[in-house]
């Protein structure tokens, strides 16, 4: 598949079969990913992988920080095993992190780094028909969800990133064309 084709291929994926993902697919993955473009070389990404028992670490523990963060004061038991069951579903939570250091434009460069590091895992995936979704925001933003990972005191989530074999691939969501977006200097 050439690049445009998988750029125009790849889909958010949010629904996995229970079909395990070897953990050594996605360490490939990360061996190519890491050749993103970034200044310096300052390579800003770090990453932690929950897979397989690791993944059930991670959902009771991520189920215990939502539960502290007060997520489900307002629902049923029911509602809040359902919540569970559904995550649980999700064969592998990959953190991004990338260090914070230097000016803010070089934080500013090492984030943007690690986003184009991130597509290239989405693409890699993709490729090799694995199902992904970048997740971002609430919790996964909180010191505490950082305490959970390990993140260390100069490292800052960039996002976490589903993956897993998929159950549904949601159709092609429509961009405004660019030339709509282009100005001609
Ligand atoms: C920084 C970032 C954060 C995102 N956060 C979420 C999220 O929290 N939950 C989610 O379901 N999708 C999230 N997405 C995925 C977008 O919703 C998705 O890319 C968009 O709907 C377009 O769909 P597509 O990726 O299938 O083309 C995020 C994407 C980016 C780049």
């Amino acid at each position: 598949m050439n690049a445009r084709q998988l750029i125009l291929e790849r889909r958010s994926v949010r629904s996995y079969t229970d079909q395990p993902v070897p953990s050594e697919m996605i360490e490939e993955i990360l061996e190519a990913a890491i050749y993103a473009p970034n200044h310096k070389l300052r390579e800003p990404w770090r990453f932690v992988l929950a897979i397989g028992e690791g993944q059930v670490r991670y959902v009771e523990q991520l189920m215990e920080l939502l539960e502290a963060r007060g997520q489900f004061d307002q629902k049923t038991d029911e509602q809040r095993l359902s919540f569970k069951e559904k995550i649980s579903e999700v064969p592998v939570f990959l953190t991004v992190l990338y260090h914070v250091q230097g000016t803010d434009d070089q934080q500013t460069e090492d984030l943007l780094a690690t986003a184009a590091m991130i597509q290239n895992i989405q693409l890699l995936a993709s490729e090799l028909g694995l199902g992904s979704c970048w997740k971002s925001g609430k919790h996964w933003f909180t010191d505490e969800y950082a305490t959970l990972v390990g993140a260390h005191d100069e490292e800052r989530v960039a996002g976490v990133i589903q993956l897993g074999w998929p159950a549904v691939i949601p159709p092609l969501k429509k961009r405004t064309p660019a030339r709509e977006k282009l100005t001609h200097f």
